[in-house]
């Protein structure tokens, strides 16, 4: 039996805007108050583990030991096939530079190492969120979503964040960063775990 969110404010464990934006915009209906990890100044945990529901539990319980606050955290990447499945939990990383994440850059390596391959066209990729509800008394939750689809190249679209300008989803013409928020919203992998965390957790 999942266990019932029953406060008024919601500590999302993320400091990600784009990630707590669309957060935000999901769980509007519900009458939930958001807060993000930087409005509460919490510290950003190393993320050590190799899935991303390890990764989604280290934020998710951080952030609850150190608030008192249930938190909601969001672990989350994008798997192409033709990569076995990288960069999946290493998604971020390869957008790291030493002035901050550089996600053009990030595009480009998964791009160049898809064409060091001669990877056969549609290359099929998956967007993939983890979401974990900790309490502070240790207790969790854990909900998942995916949005299938493929890569395209060059790049196109300005909306969104991270790989979102090369990924068009099943079933789209336009890649996720042509799409607006709200469009994009309704078929997401972080949508598709949101409604699921909904379902469990609000009872809606
Ligand atoms: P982490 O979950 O903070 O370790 O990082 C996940 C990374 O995956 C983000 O920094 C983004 O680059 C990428 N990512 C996750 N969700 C999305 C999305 O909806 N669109 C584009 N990129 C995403």
């Amino acid at each position: 039996m999942t266990r019932r969110f029953t406060g008024d404010t919601l500590l999302i464990a993320t400091h990600n805007k784009g990630k707590l934006e669309e957060m935000a915009h999901l769980l509007r209906p519900f009458g939930v108050k958001v807060v993000g990890a930087a409005e509460m100044n919490l510290p950003e945990p190393e993320e050590t583990e190799d899935t991303f529901v390890g990764n989604a539990r280290i934020k998710a319980h951080a952030a609850a030991r150190t608030t008192g606050l249930p938190a909601l955290s969001d672990d989350s990447g994008i798997t192409i096939d033709a990569l076995d499945g990288a960069p999946g939990v290493y998604t971020a990383d390869w957008a790291e530079t030493d002035n901050g994440r550089d996600f053009m850059m990030a595009m480009t390596r998964a791009h160049d190492a898809l064409e060091a391959k001669s990877a056969p066209h549609p290359r099929l990729a998956q967007f993939r969120c983890t979401l974990v509800l900790a309490w502070p008394d240790g207790h969790d939750e854990v909900f998942e979503g995916v949005a299938p689809g493929h890569l395209v190249w060059p790049t196109r679209g300005a909306a969104g964040f991270g790989y979102d300008p090369m990924f068009v989803p099943e079933g789209y013409d336009v890649t996720f960063a042509e799409m607006d928020r709200w469009e994009k919203n309704k078929i997401s992998h972080r949508a598709r775990a949101v409604e699921k965390f909904v379902k469990g957790c609000f009872g809606g």
